[in-house]
């Protein structure tokens, strides 16, 4: 049977929005007031029940589902679907002051209380058995309710617990890897520091330790805690979809969030969906909003995603928190769409009057429907209908962007050559120029077939087993044209580093080799062979090219900075230091060229994204002045109506979504030439 999918709320629906929505916080008579003003809103989709397990279990075994019922028959009525959470992200104080072995325990030992929210280990018998029984319960009635369309499970998993439960299960998912004793004491290479275990009892977490923890443990350590977490996730589902086999299931990813492999993760689930709250005191937000979500597309297979939560205006977490000036948080949901989101909820519907988040924004705020805020709201679900057919619609890339979450692992090990290498912002760092240009970037696992890509850039691989490393060079050889950043290709999935000149198993694609590496305090000049000059930082290699050109050397001594190898029918370059961000571009632009292919804005143009979503090209305005963006073909703006002929003015914070009028679609790879 083919599993349900987004599609299955989209279809009749359009695109998806709505919010978090907790009634249990309100006394009833404010039900029907919000059933009123999330129909005039245009909402479709509310996310109910996330936090309600001592909503629902006020004592042990009891079952309060009355109040539950009349909120899903008033959605129902209201024609407003209904995405149910099981509630067990967030356990009543009963389980833990009857069960406290139920309560996480940190790498100290010490017991985190309730009081809070998310206190569960993810391997206590105790808490699945409770959390499955009320998922049972759950399952069983509200299965047929037509307000079902969607099952949340729990919320936003990341948990991770050191007790002797967890420590228990731990040896169990390494007994299932590694089969004995012996095969452990050589993965975890402890001959070093007299670290040998003779018998299974002495293996525990990575509790908190006088020095250096071993890095092996530790990386599958992180394997076990996303494993652990998911095994979790899979029971909940599973017995979800015995209940409502063609209800699509899913849980909220917090983006590139370190704790889960979001890559096996989304596997799981029918419907991706993510949390994003872009930080309004980062420049680079739009960017990196832009790679969380083309991630969570690779995530959905190239497929539409749900962005489950966002925030309205301020959230009330970070230290000192603006709101949303007018009009971003339309520009914020409509880049969501553009990069293949087919559903745009907030955390959350009302604005809670008590606990920790009572000066968090929501849909609508405390001052009530006559705001500002609301009156954007409700003018951005209107506008939402008018982008119906955008839903399902592909977002097609020709370039695709590697990301490994025990890479990111095993990088990030204390304990290393310099601890200023950070796997999500060297990903960053070579996604940036791609985005600026125009040029639509999948997110992929290194698992990936790459063979549909024209360009794949590797920013980092610290950890590459032999297989990736040779479908790598299997793609370049085929034609395909890679870029590997340095202090890739070091260590194997056991975290031993591999011995001989570096990358090891990509040295023949890459035809250069190295064999130490140089971090860097100051900036280092470097030369383009016969050009400009720029700065590089942090980092160094010593490396000597074997058949690759130097394409850029360090002004000191000449040594190869950037190497371009032809190998097979295809082109690879290695990177061996860490350029200034001009550079970066300076090498994609090279890069795009050996793969044919042109970003939709001919320069860079820092602050104006421009995406491809089905017919629709979106152009949206993150910047702080008015751009004039010529058009060498007019275009209709679908949300203004207007026609756009000759070019289109976006004040800041505007957003066009451009079809042409033209009869025939244009083949695939035919862009919009836009000249700024
Ligand atoms: C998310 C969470 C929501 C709410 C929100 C506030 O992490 O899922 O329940 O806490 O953040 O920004
Ligand atoms: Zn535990």
């Amino acid at each position: 049977m083919t599993r349900p999918g987004l599609h299955t709320l989209t279809g009749g629906r359009g695109l998806l929005f709505g919010g978090d929505y907790n009634p249990e916080q309100w006394p009833e008579h404010v039900w029907a007031e919000d059933a009123e003003l999330m129909r005039a809103a245009g909402v479709n989709l509310v996310t109910v029940g996330v936090f309600s397990w001592a909503r629902i279990e006020p004592e042990p075994g009891a079952r309060d589902f009355a109040w539950l019922d009349r909120v899903l028959d008033l959605m129902d009525e209201s024609g407003i679907a209904v995405d149910l959470a099981t509630p067990t992200a967030s356990p009543p104080p009963w389980l833990g002051h009857r069960r406290p072995e139920t309560l996480p325990v940190d790498e100290s030992g010490h017991r985190l209380w309730y009081g809070s929210r998310n206190q569960f280990c993810p391997s206590s018998p105790v808490y699945r058995e409770h959390a499955l029984a009320l998922v049972e319960d759950l399952a069983t009635r509200y299965a047929g309710h037509p307000a079902l369309a969607l099952w949340h499970v729990g919320n936003e998993y990341g948990q991770v617990c050191h007790c002797d439960e967890s420590a228990e299960a731990f040896r169990t998912w390494l007994k299932a890897r590694y089969g004995d004793l012996d095969a452990l004491n050589e993965a975890w290479g402890t001959t070093f520091w007299s670290q040998r275990y003779g018998d299974w009892a002495e293996v525990v977490t990575p509790r908190r330790a006088p020095y250096i923890i071993n890095p092996s443990q530790q990386l599958d350590w992180r394997r076990f805690c996303s494993d652990a977490l998911l095994d979790h996730f899979r029971a909940e589902r599973d017995l979800l979809r015995r209940h409502t086999p063609d209800i699509p299931v899913t849980t909220n990813f917090m983006g590139l969030f370190k704790p889960v492999d979001a890559w096996s993760w989304a596997r799981e689930e029918d419907v991706v969906s993510n949390d994003h709250y872009p930080d309004p005191a980062d420049p680079l937000a739009p960017a990196r909003t832009a790679l969380t979500h083309d991630l969570m597309r690779g995530l959905a297979g190239g497929g539409p995603w749900l962005l489950m939560e966002q925030a309205a205006s301020a959230v009330n977490w970070r230290p000192h928190n603006p709101p949303k000036p007018p009009g971003r948080l339309r520009l914020e949901s409509l880049q969501a769409v553009a990069r293949g989101a087919d559903g745009l909820c907030y955390f959350q519907w009302r604005a809670s009057r008590f606990g920790a988040e009572r000066f968090h924004s929501a849909m609508l705020p405390h001052a009530g429907p006559d705001t500002r805020l609301h009156a954007e709201i409700r003018a951005h679900g209107r506008e939402l209908r008018e982008l119906a057919r955008v839903a399902g619609r592909p977002v097609p890339a020709r370039v695709a962007m590697v990301f490994d979450w025990p890479s990111w692992w095993a990088l990030e090990e204390r304990g290393r050559p310099s601890d200023r290498l950070n796997a999500v912002e060297q990903l960053f760092s070579y996604y940036l120029p791609f985005w600026e240009r125009g040029v639509t970037v999948d997110l992929v696992p290194p698992s990936a077939d790459l063979t549909g890509y024209a360009l794949v850039v590797v920013p980092n691989l610290f950890l590459v087993s032999d297989a990736d490393a040779g479908a790598m060079t299997a793609y370049v050889h085929g034609g395909g044209v890679l870029v590997v950043g340095p202090f890739s290709g070091i260590v194997d999935p056991r975290a031993h580093v591999r011995t001989g000149r570096f990358p090891a198993p990509l040295r023949a694609v890459l035809g250069a080799s190295g064999e130490e590496w140089q971090p860097v305090e100051g900036p280092v000049r470097c030369r383009w062979a016969g050009g400009a000059e720029f700065d590089a930082h942090t980092w160094t290699e010593l490396v000597a090219a074997e058949g690759a050109e130097t394409v850029a050397a360090f002004a000191g001594d000449g040594r190869p900075a950037v190497l371009r190898h032809r190998a097979g029918e295809g082109v690879a370059w290695y990177v061996a230091t860490m350029p200034e961000p001009d550079a970066l571009g300076e090498l994609a632009e090279r890069a795009l060229a050996d793969a044919g292919v042109d970003g939709i804005l001919p320069e860079p143009r820092h602050g104006v994204e421009a995406v491809r979503r089905g017919e629709i090209l979106f152009l949206l305005n993150h910047g702080t002045e008015t751009v004039r963006v010529p058009l060498p073909r007019p275009a209709t703006d679908l949300l203004t109506g207007s026609a756009a002929d000759g070019h289109v003015v976006l004040a800041p914070r505007a957003v066009a979504a451009l079809v042409e009028p033209s009869p025939q679609t244009p083949p695939p790879g035919d862009d919009i030439e836009i000249t700024l």
